[in-house]
């Protein structure tokens, strides 16, 4: 089958395959953690692999109501066709196809998000967190989240799904090898129809411990102020599906 760029067709039916995740939740509870710190609403955020940047939306309809309006809200990704996707929900938002490996900004931001787990795209976790840290000023909010490794093992590991949005139709496979931590995910595509096959996009990933995580953040100047699972104050960290850790640069 073709080999696709990683989310250059499935920028299409992301939106379509997330609709369950309840991004204008997530956004509340980034908000509403994040302010209990910081007792102000951000003026300027960044959201690293923002993908179609739903996420960031939801939050910057927080910023009209709060009337602040002039900082930059900026969402980059590595992908030229999610980006595509972002701008089709908000051009109040800056957004930017770029490596966030690559990227580098004048601008200073209150609050870092890296959501939806794509800090497992990254080998080496340090890149991304490193980034985080950049461009914060001190006191500077990092909101990270990642997958649990009981939630690879339960909903990951050898899983096929379909599912089909008008004229495509995506087969998704994923595995995780908990010895070496990889965890590889296939996007098959065919013409829902014909069933003709059109394309084959890989996502390899990589699982990172909390622990390992924990040290890289305080390595890069970071205090982690919470660790929580799930978006919500309930579930623990431990029991999580997603857990997330909400930090504050102090260095
Ligand atoms: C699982 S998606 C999450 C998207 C979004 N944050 C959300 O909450 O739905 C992971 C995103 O990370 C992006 N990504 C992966 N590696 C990247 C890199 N090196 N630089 C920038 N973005 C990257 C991908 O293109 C993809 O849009």
């Amino acid at each position: 089958m073709k080999q696709l760029e990683p989310y250059s067709l499935f920028a299409e039916i992301y939106d379509h395959s997330m609709r369950y995740v309840p991004y204008k939740d997530w956004s509340d509870y980034i908000l509403k953690r994040s302010m209990h710190y910081t007792k102000q609403f951000p003026e300027a955020v960044l959201d690293m692999g923002c993908g179609t940047g739903r996420l960031l939306y939801f939050m910057e309809k927080n910023r009209k109501q709060a009337g602040k309006t002039k900082k930059p809200w900026l969402g980059v990704d590595l992908s030229e066709a999610m980006i595509e996707e972002a701008k089709k929900i908000s051009s109040k938002i800056q957004w930017m196809q770029a490596d966030i490996r690559d990227f580098c900004s004048k601008e200073a931001f209150d609050l870092v998000i890296s959501t939806h787990t794509t800090i497992n795209y990254f080998e080496n976790p340090g890149t991304l967190i490193a980034k985080a840290a950049e461009h914060l000023p001190k006191n500077g909010i990092f909101f990270l989240d990642f997958t649990s490794e009981m939630n690879l093992i339960r909903n990951f590991d050898r899983k096929k799904i379909q599912e089909t949005k008008q004229n495509l139709l995506l087969e998704w496979e994923s595995s995780f090898d908990p010895k070496s931590k990889l965890i590889q995910v296939h996007l098959n595509f065919f013409h829902s129809k014909t069933k003709q096959a059109i394309g084959r996009e890989a996502h390899p990933q990589f699982f990172h411990t909390p622990k390992s995580l924990e040290k890289i953040l305080k390595e890069n100047g970071f205090r982690i102020l919470e660790k929580g699972g799930d978006y919500d104050l309930f579930t623990k960290f431990e029991e999580a599906d997603m857990c997330h850790m909400l930090c504050q640069k102090v260095k």
